[in-house]
């Protein structure tokens, strides 16, 4: 027992550490539905921390550095691109988190926002590189609002 949690886990050490503990299945779905929102929660952390970074340097808050910004822009692309909606599976709107129900009513629109946002963070992350300050408030700006499209629809 104390192995199959030192190598994490995974659906099979669930199912096995449930059936050795006499857990019901209901339990495990739980501790499942837990982690899947600790996972979308994290990619979403991990966007949040480098679109505050980015904004705080346009905005004058923290000294604007075009090498920090470009590395900002790059991480975020990269939290983009992961498979966020496996964090999302059906029903997940309930317990600690602002998930919306209206998700899983057109799942299609949520995939499509989320689209929208690997689109322009990976044009900001292209605009970053060449390090120019003006373009990368616009190409920032224009990510911001593919996050407030979809927070706007789906998130409490
Ligand atoms: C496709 C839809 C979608 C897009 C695009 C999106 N988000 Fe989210 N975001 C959500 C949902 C849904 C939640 C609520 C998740 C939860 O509470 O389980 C959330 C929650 C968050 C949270 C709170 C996490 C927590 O700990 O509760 C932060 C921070 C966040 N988003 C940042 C961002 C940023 C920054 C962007 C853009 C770079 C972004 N999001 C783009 C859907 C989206």
């Amino acid at each position: 027992m104390q192995k199959g949690k030192r190598v994490g886990m995974g659906l099979i050490s669930m199912s096995m550490l449930a059936g050795l503990t006499g857990l019901g299945s209901q339990a495990v779905f739980a501790g499942e539905l837990e982690r899947a929102l600790e996972y979308r929660q994290g990619v979403m952390n991990v966007m949040g921390w480098n679109m505050k970074s980015m904004g705080d340097m346009m905005k004058g808050k923290k000294a604007y550095d075009s090498d920090a910004f470009a590395k900002h822009a790059a991480d975020l692309a990269k939290a983009a691109s992961l498979d966020v909606l496996s964090g999302f599976p059906e029903g997940s709107d309930e317990g600690e988190t602002d998930a919306r129900v209206d998700i899983w009513l057109d799942f299609d629109d949520f995939k499509l926002k989320l689209e929208e946002l690997r689109e322009a963070s990976q044009s900001l992350s292209e605009v970053a590189a060449a390090g120019d300050k003006a373009a990368n408030g616009d190409a920032l700006g224009k990510t911001g609002k593919t996050c407030k499209a979809c927070h706007d629809s789906y998130k409490d």
